[in-house]
């Protein structure tokens, strides 16, 4: 049988009968999204579980057959409705250049960004639709006012782009950067405020915090550390590049200034499609990283001069919204928080085996990090891809050395037992 995970879903009886299966006439986006609407009656403690609903939503994904991707923390693949939508918008701005870009692109931007507005719970007029979290990133870290002598504070857990704009602002200003060693999956909650605060020296005037650790999953008190570090007159810039349309939440929760995301992440909109959000006040003291006059220093579209670009991807991230929005940000957040509880379970029962994730809801969902002691972790991900046909991802960058592991919506059980088969016969 050519699909692997087909041939796997047959053996371990899904497909077989052991689940009651609706079967659609045609795998169409439409039946999906009826079978989802079907479904908004049931708990979430039900829904979360029941494999015969999750296995409706696969069929919403085209997923490769050479191999079983637990590697979702990269970026997210495209439902297949929205890789429709893709298609059909890049087939529109390629039939009509010059009249999409100069007569549709204004309006149609304009919608996407209220929907976008909408869905992250802030004012249009405060987000910037952007290519991605580095750029939006960027923008706030390199054109943030520091006072002479003042620093930037960031952890060796934040992501290696940002710790490069950081260095870069220190090598062309006065700015100091300066880097704590914090192994923050070793922490409370608690004690990560603490750490932070007595690492606020006087000097610091901004603080970069990563909301979702994508080496290690693990979820940091963000409104906590914001209403902190401002106690001391620190702004503070949000990484929410794992965290947005992965946990439930709208910005004003984390209470922050200052955030970056990525829409192809787990929004799961096409790449090169990222928001900034900057609080209305504070957008005037941001300096744009390319050259913008044409609007008021007050007005965030100063940040979205960045010429011609896939147009075709930012109309797509209606699409993606629509898709995320049928599920619930609630029900998805539920469902990976369970496929990562279902497999940690398991596997910390191997011997040499150490998670290296706080497990607790709340603390984590889709992603976490093991270790498997005797094995170099890069040989460990050769060996699973290679004899398993299984794609996980070695870590050791970020004060991290693990394998990190990530399912994603179109995650079954079955998949899953088959990771743990794997460990499970390694670590024999
Ligand atoms: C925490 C974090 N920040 C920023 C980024 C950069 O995202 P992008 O490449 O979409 O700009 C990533 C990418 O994985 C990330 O994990």
């Amino acid at each position: 049988m050519k699909n692997p995970r087909r041939k796997f879903l047959m053996q371990s009886g899904m497909m077989a009968g052991a689940f009651f299966v609706p079967t659609f006439k045609k795998d169409t986006t439409s039946s999906l999204y009826s079978f989802i609407q079907k479904n908004k009656h049931r708990s979430l403690d039900t829904i979360v579980k029941d494999e015969a609903f999750w296995y409706q939503v696969s069929k919403g994904y085209t997923l490769t057959s050479e191999y079983l991707n637990v590697e979702n923390g990269y970026y997210s693949l495209m439902s297949n409705e929205v890789l429709e939508a893709q298609k059909k918008n890049m087939q529109r701005v390629n039939e009509s250049p010059s009249w999409h870009m100069r007569k549709e692109m204004g309006t149609q931007r304009k919608r996407i960004k209220k929907e976008l507005a909408r869905f992250a719970g802030v004012p249009v007029e405060e987000i910037a639709l952007l290519r991605n979290t580095t750029e939006a990133l960027n923008i706030l870290l390199l054109g943030i006012d520091i006072p002479e002598e003042g620093e930037i504070l960031y952890n060796v857990q934040d992501y290696f782009s940002m710790k490069q704009a950081i260095e870069m602002r220190a090598r062309r200003t006065h700015a100091k950067a300066r880097q704590l060693n914090l192994e923050l999956q070793k922490l409370s909650d608690a004690e990560i405020v603490k750490a932070y605060e007595e690492a606020i020296s006087p000097q610091t005037k901004v603080l970069l915090l990563t909301h979702l650790i994508n080496v290690t999953g693990q979820i940091l008190p963000i409104r906590s550390l914001v209403e902190m570090a401002e106690s001391k007159g620190v702004e503070v810039i949000v990484d929410a590049a794992h965290s947005f349309a992965h946990i439930p939440y709208k910005i004003p929760d984390l209470g922050c200034k200052y955030f970056g995301t990525s829409l192809h992440k787990w929004l799961g909109a096409p790449l090169g499609t990222g928001m900034m959000y900057i609080q209305k006040d504070k957008i005037e003291g941001i300096e744009p990283l390319i050259g913008c006059t044409a609007y008021q220093d007050t007005d965030i579209r100063k940040f979205e001069f960045f010429g011609t670009h896939p147009a075709h991807s930012d109309l797509s991230i209606s699409a993606a919204l629509r898709f995320h929005q049928a599920l619930g940000s609630e029900v998805i957040a539920a469902r990976l928080h369970h496929l990562k509880t279902y497999w940690t379970t398991k596997l910390a029962k191997l011997p040499g085996l150490k998670i290296q994730t706080p497990l607790e809801k709340g603390r984590s969902c889709a992603i976490a990090n093991v270790f498997l002691e005797g094995w170099k972790v890069r040989e460990l991900e050769k060996k699973i891809m290679n004899e398993y046909g299984i794609h996980i991802m070695a870590i050791d960058y970020q004060g991290v050395e693990g394998l990190r592991i990530t399912p994603h919506l179109y995650t079954l059980k079955p998949d899953l037992d088959r990771l743990v088969q794997a460990f499970t016969e390694i670590a024999k």
